[in-house]
């Protein structure tokens, strides 16, 4: 499956697939309307969340495999596998900069992936165009939380290397500001706020599956 689609990038009720033939036109979808000035050829076959850290891309990314009968991969993992390291290890021998450049390369060989969940870590998307390329072959949800509540879920968590600041809340708050434009990127923004993990893929899953539709 692969056509011309336009999908506006502010729009947080899901990316909208049209025919090459509306390409031109204004499309009423909900209560959006669209002036579409973007187009990106896709070809979605994987679904990638993205989305700070503590939001519950692990959990919701295992369940949602589960629910498509898909492989469920976490890039993490994949680099700490590759590497033999563990992340804090990584940021303090080689440094944050090395570690981006493995999200990147993941991100890149994500293009030849099919049938994956994909569960990012927190800063892929916000870096260089990772989110752009990750698009390109799958549907991308970022899943979002309030400073207040990601510091809930990751305070007594010692495996986040940017997290280990002095003011947790602080960092919290100025680094999701500095990452928020990038996250309102993905086609679908979901809220984890009070709701199960069985809900939030529930709610991804559908719209997933309508993508495979056309
Ligand atoms: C990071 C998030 C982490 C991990 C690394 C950096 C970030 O992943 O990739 O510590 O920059 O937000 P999680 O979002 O899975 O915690």
């Amino acid at each position: 499956m692969r056509e011309v689609e336009r999908i506006n990038p502010d729009c947080r009720c899901g990316g909208v697939r049209i025919s090459a033939s509306q390409a031109n036109s204004r499309v009423t979808h909900k209560n959006h309307r669209y002036a579409f000035d973007v187009i990106v050829a896709r070809d979605i076959k994987n679904l990638a969340l993205v989305g700070f850290m503590g939001v519950g891309k692990s959990s919701v990314g295992r369940q949602l495999a589960q629910d498509l009968e898909f492989e469920f991969v976490d890039t993490d993992e994949m680099i700490e596998l590759e590497t033999g390291m563990k992340i804090p290890e990584i940021f303090a021998g080689a440094g944050e900069d090395a570690f981006r450049k493995l999200e990147a390369k993941l991100v890149a060989d994500s293009r030849a992936w099919s049938n994956k969940v994909i569960a990012t870590g927190g800063g892929l998307a916000a870096h260089g165009n990772n989110l752009e390329v990750l698009k390109e072959g799958s549907f991308v949800a970022c899943l979002w939380a309030s400073p207040e509540t990601i510091h809930d879920r990751t305070k007594h968590q010692t495996h986040r290397p940017l997290l280990r600041a002095d003011d947790p809340l602080g960092k919290i708050r100025a680094l999701l500001e500095s990452r928020e434009s990038f996250y309102k990127q993905a086609d679908v923004l979901v809220s984890t706020e009070q709701r199960s993990v069985r809900e939030i893929a529930g709610n991804i899953a559908h719209q997933f599956r309508e993508t495979q539709r056309v």
